[in-house]
């Protein structure tokens, strides 16, 4: 068990209403962090949250001698590369295992100082998470790579050059290390089976305003040619989807109402689509998005994750909590990481009847068909949920568990809450703005006694 102040109680039954903020991509902003590296000037960054991920990134960045500042702007960073050096690896070291995000100061170390460390990688439990693609990239630019025990140490001897990549599968991560590092590589690369999510076409923007010369074209292939120098960039990030689908399904699933400030229909569509077949309600204005549950009946639905422009996973365990509420079976089927489902078990364990399969439910096989893994589910609602006691197992898993507290009845103890400040700005303040019943135990002895009392399930989720 976390310790007491990492538990969260959570009184549910009461529909969230109000308005919230969200502000730049936590899966952009790190990445526009370090693509700062490669710059030969200044850059500016809005929009920045302030989440556990920035806080990882500035970190590493200031040990290669980046100085990061507060800008002109609330959540403006300046970041000034102009006197990048080699850092020591035990201070590096201090940051294995907190985010997946130093794997891509590779290209730009590279380029900077011939040589990089990265250490051993976090993120979050959702599947293998390997970086063998990361690494066969690296190695087609003309990186060398050694693992020792403490880490990933690359060179590149002769420099990088440009080369032809096809990607087994359009992996974000490993578009943005070929990105990072073919900007400054010499000569042209060509790399087809790309993903181009939005965080990546917002990373590409970042790019381009430092110098680099980029084309995407409509099969997936991203053309880069090399340039011998970057400038530094001037950029808002732009806002997170996830963030904002996340708020939309707890005020489905809580039969709420939330205006999403910030919230972009260009880069949800699929999300809305989805979310008007469950029978949500929203409307789109230009400063963001309302989301309510309208009254009556939510559908189940098919529904399946897949690369943009598909229904992205990380919308589908928030909203699963809100299908449990729908009448009728409800097929999901993950098929971007193999374990993506096991936040289950807890709903279950609250009054959900969800069950998962081996096999690809729904309409297309997948990656994970043949491998034993439990990736598809069937939600068969709707259920009433009771409180109980939570553990948070990754990001959203763990946002979902909110949802599902807020939306049960009774009392919540919901554990290893730090994790959801990885990606979730100021998500307590967020949520008794919209006024949820939530409170940490300690700070008030009744709130103890109430779960003591019995008001939770008490019901134990690994
Ligand atoms: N993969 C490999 N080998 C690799 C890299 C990826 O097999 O070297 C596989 C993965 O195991 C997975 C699939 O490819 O099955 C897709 O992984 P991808 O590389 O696209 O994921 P990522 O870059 O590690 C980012 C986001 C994730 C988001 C995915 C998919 C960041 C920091 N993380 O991860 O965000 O789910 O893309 O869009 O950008 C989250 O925000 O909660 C989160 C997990």
């Amino acid at each position: 068990m976390t310790d007491i102040a990492d538990v969260l109680l959570v009184h549910g039954g009461t529909p969230l209403e109000g308005e919230i903020r969200v502000r730049g991509a936590k899966n952009l902003v790190p990445k526009a962090m370090v693509a700062a590296l490669l710059g030969s000037a200044p850059s500016r960054l809005r929009n920045v949250p302030d989440i556990r991920d920035v806080r990882v990134v500035r970190g590493l960045l200031q040990l290669h001698g980046v100085t990061v500042s507060a800008g002109e702007e609330p959540g403006e960073l300046v970041l000034d590369p102009t006197r990048v050096e080699s850092a020591n690896v035990a201070d590096i070291d201090a940051h294995a295992g907190s985010s997946r995000i130093p794997i891509l100061f590779c290209g730009p170390l590279l380029h900077r100082l011939g040589h990089a460390f990265i250490p051993g990688l976090g993120g979050c439990d959702i599947g293998g998470r390997p970086i063998d693609f990361h690494f066969d990239v690296l190695r087609k630019f003309g990186a060398t790579i050694e693992k020792r025990d403490d880490g990933q140490y690359l060179e590149a001897p002769r420099g990088l050059r440009g080369c032809r990549i096809r990607l087994p599968y359009p992996s974000v991560g490993s578009t943005e290390q070929v990105l990072l590092t073919a900007v400054l590589a010499e000569g042209v690369t060509e790399l087809t089976n790309a993903a181009v999510e939005p965080e990546i076409e917002d990373l590409i923007c970042v790019l381009q305003k430092m110098g680099a010369i980029i084309s995407v074209d409509t099969d997936r292939t991203i053309r880069i040619t090399g340039v011998e120098t970057l400038g530094g960039y001037t950029h808002r990030a732009l806002p997170d989807r996830l963030e904002a689908a996340s708020w939309a399904s707890a005020a489905l699933a809580t039969e709420g109402n939330i205006y999403v400030r910030g919230a972009q229909q260009r880069s949800m569509m699929t999300f809305l689509n989805t979310f008007r077949k469950v029978g949500g309600a929203f409307e789109i204005d230009d400063a963001g998005i309302r989301f309510w549950h309208p009254g009556g009946p939510l559908n189940a639905i098919a529904l399946e994750t897949d690369v943009h422009p598909g229904f992205q996973t990380d919308w589908q365990q928030p909203l699963v909590v809100a299908l449990t509420q729908a009448s009728g079976l409800s097929i999901v089927h993950e098929t971007v990481y193999e374990s993506r489902l096991g936040f289950t078990s807890a709903l279950n364990q609250m009054g959900a009847h969800i069950q998962l399969y081996r096999e690809c439910l729904g309409g297309s096989a997948c990656r994970f068909g043949q491998r034993n893994f439990l990736h598809s589910a069937v939600v068969s609602g709707p259920t009433k949920l009771q409180g109980a006691d939570l553990v948070i197992p990754d990001l959203r898993g763990g946002f979902s568990y909110l949802i599902a507290a807020l939306a049960a009845q009774g009392t919540s103890r919901v554990h290893g809450i730090d994790l959801i400040n990885r990606g979730y700005e100021n998500f307590m303040a967020k949520l008794e703005s919209l006024g949820a019943h939530v409170e940490l135990p300690g700070q008030d002895g009744e709130a103890d006694e109430a779960a003591a009392d019995g008001d939770a399930a008490s019901v134990a989720v690994a």
